[in-house]
C-alpha cells in the first residue's frame, strides 16, 4: 500500500515535549494565534479518577453505591487558593498556604539494599534498583488494595525517555548519539519504563517504604508478554523472538491509566527516535513512513550502536513490537507485564477507562501526533467486580474504534474490524492482527478525523463527559480546517468535550454516537489574532496554551498541565471547573521549575495530597554545566533531577479547597 492510498496527509509531529528539543522538523513560522486536565480513580478508590467516577465508583459516586451520577451541569466547589505568577524560576512555586515535598527523584533507591544516587558512579545495575528518569504518568493506588486509604498506597510512575546530556557529566546534547558509551546506553535503558513504590503517610509527610514487597522496576529490557490479536503475527516475529510473543522492554512510556480491576496501563508513545536505520532500505518502507520513522544513523539516544535490535534494517520487525499499551498488575511483582495489542498500535498518550452502561470496559486512547486520531476500545465481555481474575484478559477481546467528528456536533465511532468496509485483503489486511499493526492506515481508510495532537483524553468523574486536550498542530493548512480542529497553524492548542448519551442517569461510554463541542480554544485572551475563548473573568495568569494531560480531584474539578511552553514561555498547572457557571475558568496553581513540565496530577481519595510529576527540569540546556536550574537538589555536584512531588495544604485540608 502506498502513502497515496491514505485518506489523511502523512504528517510529522514536532516532538517538542522531548526535553524542549525540536526533534523532527522545526515548527512553521506562522504567526501565533491565540483557552484546560486528567487522571485516576477506580473501583478500588484510586484517587478519584475518571475511570472510577465514570464507573460510578469514584470518590463521590462510590458513596452513592453506583447510583445515577450528579447532573452534568453540576457546579463543583469554588477554589480558595490565591493564584500565583507563572515564571521561569530556578525553583517551583505554589500558592500561599501550600507546601510540597520532594517525594522521590531520579536515582533514589527503590529497595532497602539499593544504592543511593551518584552522578559520577552510574551503572545499569544500580539504575535497575533506583527510581528512573523523566517521570510522567503518576497515580496512587490505595493500600490495602480495594480500600480508599489516603495514608498508605502505591505510587506508580512512568519513565518516558532519557536526556543523556543531562544525566552524564561531560556529555553534550548535540553529540549524544555519537559520544554516548555502551555503559551509558545501558544506564539509559535501565532508566526508562516504570516504577512502583509503596508510600506511607506520617502526618504531613509521605515516606517511601523501601521494604515493601510491591516495589518494582520495569525497564526498557524487562521481558514483556505480547497478547491479543497481533501476538505471534509474522510482523511481530524477530530472530531473537521467533514466537512474536515476548519482547524485551517498554520505552517512551508517557501517560497511562488504571483499570477497574486495579491494574496499571502504561502507554508507549512512540519509538521512532529510539531506533536507527535507513527507511528507504526497510522492506516495508510505506509502513515505516506512515508510522513516522525517519532515517537516522544511530537514533536519538545511540542505542542502536550497541544493541542491534534497535537498528530497523537489521531487525525490521522490532519496531512493530512497540507503541502498544502495556498492562501491569501491581499486586503480582513476579508476573511479566503484557502488551495488549487489541488496543492498537500508535503513539499512545494515555489509556483512561470507564464503564459502559452494560458493564463493558471502555478505554479512551489518543494518538499524540499531528493529524493523528482519537480512538476508543470497548471490551467484548463485562467487567466482573466480584472476580478480579476474571478480568485478567478482558483487554484482549473487543472492538477498537476511531472517531469521526461530524460537523453536526456528533461523533461517529468507526470500528476497526477485519473484513468490514475497506479493511480487507484487497487493501492488505490479512487478519485482525494486521489491522492492529496498521492501526493508523486502517483509520485513514475509514475516514477518521485527523486531529491537532490528542494528549489528555479522559472522562470527568462528575459529568461523564469526555475531555480531550489537543496541544496543537502548526502544520494544519487553511483548507484542512474542520469543526473539531477549527484553526489553521494551531500553535496554541484547544480542548474538546465529548458527551455520551445517558442511560438510567449514567453516561453510556459504549454508545455508537456521542455529541461533542469545543470546550475552549487556547491562546492569549488579549491577542486579537489568537481567537482564544477563555471565559470572562480569566486572569492574566489564568490562561494557558498547549494543554497536555489532566486529572480530576475528588470534587470533580480539573487540574491541567501545559506542555509547550509556547507563548507563555513556561509550564504550569491550572485548576478549573468543568461544568456549571464557572466551567473552563482556569486558575494557575503551580509554576514548574525552569525548563520542566509538570505531568499527571493525581490525588489521594481524601483530596488532601496532590502528587505531581516534574519532568525534564532544565530541558533546553546543552549539558549539565549549562543547566538553568539544579532543581531539586541545588547542589553543584548533582544534575537537575526529575522527581515526583507531594503537595499539601499547610492546614491539612483538601487541595484547592473543599
Ligand atoms: Fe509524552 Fe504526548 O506527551
Ligand atoms: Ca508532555
Ligand atoms: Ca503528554
Amino acid at each position: 500500500m502506498s502513502d497515496d492510498d491514505c485518506a489523511a496527509p502523512v504528517p510529522r509531529k514536532i516532538r517538542n515535549d522531548k526535553g524542549g528539543v525540536r526533534f523532527y522538523r522545526p515548527r512553521s513560522s506562522a504567526p501565533p494565534f491565540t483557552a484546560i486536565v486528567h487522571r485516576r480513580g477506580f473501583m478500588f478508590g484510586v484517587a478519584a479518577s475518571a475511570c472510577t467516577a465514570a464507573l460510578g465508583l469514584g470518590s463521590k459516586a462510590q458513596a452513592a453505591g453506583g447510583a445515577a451520577q450528579p447532573p452534568p451541569n453540576a457546579t463543583q466547589p469554588d477554589f480558595d487558593f490565591a493564584e500565583i505568577e507563572l515564571n521561569a524560576r530556578a525553583d517551583d512555586l505554589l500558592p500561599e498556604g501550600y507546601e510540597r515535598q520532594i517525594l522521590i527523584r531520579w536515582g533514589d533507591p527503590l529497595f532497602a539494599d539499593a544504592p543511593g544516587f551518584d552522578a559520577n558512579d552510574q551503572s545499569p545495575e544500580r539504575a535497575r534498583r533506583q527510581f528512573g528518569y523523566n517521570n510522567d504518568y503518576t497515580s496512587f493506588i490505595p493500600l490495602p488494595f480495594g480500600s480508599r486509604s489516603s495514608d498508605r498506597g502505591l505510587l506508580v510512575v512512568n519513565h518516558e525517555y532519557p536526556l543523556p546530556h543531562l544525566m552524564f557529566p561531560g556529555l553534550a546534547q548535540d553529540r549524544v548519539a555519537e559520544d554516548i558509551t555502551s555503559a551509558q546506553v545501558d544506564v539509559t535503558i535501565a532508566s526508562c519504563g516504570h516504577s512502583i513504590v509503596e508510600l506511607r503517610r506520617n502526618g504531613a509527610r509521605w515516606e517511601v517504604d523501601l521494604a515493601s514487597r510491591y516495589n518494582r522496576r520495569i525497564t526498557a529490557d524487562t521481558p514483556i508478554r505480547i497478547s491479543g490479536p497481533a501476538a505471534g503475527h509474522p510482523m511481530m516475529r524477530t530472530q531473537a523472538d521467533p514466537t512474536g510473543r515476548l519482547v524485551l522492554g517498554t520505552h517512551d512510556n508517557c501517560n497511562g491509566g488504571i483499570t477497574p480491576w486495579g491494574t496499571i496501563l502504561i502507554c508507549e508513545e512512540g519509538s521512532a527516535e529510539f531506533f536507527a536505520g535507513n527507511v528507504e532500505e526497510h522492506p516495508d518502507r510505506a509502513h515505516m513512513e506512515r508510522n513516522h520513522y525517519e532515517s537516522s544513523p544511530a537514533g536519538r539516544y545511540g542505542w542502536a550502536r550497541f544493541h542491534n535490535r534497535f537498528d530497523f534494517n537489521d531487525s525490521p520487525n522490532e519496531p512493530n513490537r512497540f507503541e502498544w499499551v502495556v498492562e501491569i498488575d501491581p499486586l503480582a511483582p513476579e508476573e511479566p507485564p503484557v502488551k495488549r495489542t487489541a488496543l492498537g498500535r500508535f503513539a499512545h498518550e494515555g489509556a483512561h477507562c470507564a464503564l459502559a452502561a452494560d458493564g463493558r470496559v471502555v478505554v479512551y486512547l489518543g494518538d499524540d501526533w499531528e493529524f493523528e486520531y482519537c480512538y476508543r476500545f470497548v471490551s467484548a465481555r463485562r467487567f466482573d467486580p466480584a472476580d478480579r481474575a476474571a478480568n485478567r484478559d478482558l483487554l484482549d477481546h473487543g472492538i477498537l474504534s476511531v472517531a469521526r467528528f461530524e460537523a453536526d456536533g456528533t461523533v461517529s465511532w468507526l470500528p476497526l474490524i477485519w473484513g468490514e468496509g475497506p479493511l480487507t485483503p484487497a487493501n492488505g489486511f490479512a487478519d485482525q492482527g494486521t489491522v492492529l499493526l496498521h492501526t493508523r492506515r486502517a483509520a485513514d481508510l475509514l475516514g477518521a478525523t485527523p486531529m491537532d495532537s490528542p494528549e489528555g483524553y479522559e472522562p470527568s468523574p462528575v459529568t461523564g463527559h469526555v475531555f480531550i486536550a489537543l496541544t496543537g498542530n502548526e502544520g494544519r493548512q487553511p483548507d484542512q480546517v474542520d469543526a473539531a480542529n477549527p484553526r489553521s497553524a494551531n500553535a496554541h492548542g484547544h480542548m474538546l468535550e465529548l458527551i455520551p448519551p445517558r442511560v438510567d442517569g449514567k453516561p453510556d461510554h459504549a454508545a455508537e454516537r456521542f455529541e461533542w463541542r469545543v470546550f475552549m480554544l487556547c491562546g492569549d485572551p488579549e491577542s486579537p489574532t489568537d481567537g482564544a475563548t477563555f471565559p470572562e473573568g480569566t486572569s492574566r495568569e489564568g490562561w494557558f496554551v498547549e494543554p497536555d494531560n489532566f486529572g480530576f480531584d475528588p470534587a470533580g474539578r480539573m487540574w491541567l498541565c501545559s506542555d509547550g511552553p509556547g507563548i507563555r514561555q513556561h509550564d504550569g498547572l491550572w485548576a478549573m471547573h468543568v461544568s456549571g457557571t464557572k466551567a473552563g475558568l482556569p486558575r494557575l496553581f503551580y509554576s514548574a521549575p525552569a525548563g520542566a513540565e509538570c505531568c499527571s496530577p493525581a490525588f489521594t481519595p481524601d483530596g488532601r495530597t496532590l502528587f505531581l510529576s516534574i519532568q525534564h527540569p532544565s530541558a533546553g540546556a546543552s549539558s549539565i554545566d549549562t543547566a538553568a536550574s539544579r532543581w531539586p537538589d541545588f547542589d553543584a555536584d548533582t544534575p537537575p533531577r526529575p522527581a515526583v512531588i507531594a503537595i499539601r495544604r499547610k492546614d491539612g485540608n483538601a487541595v484547592g479547597g473543599a
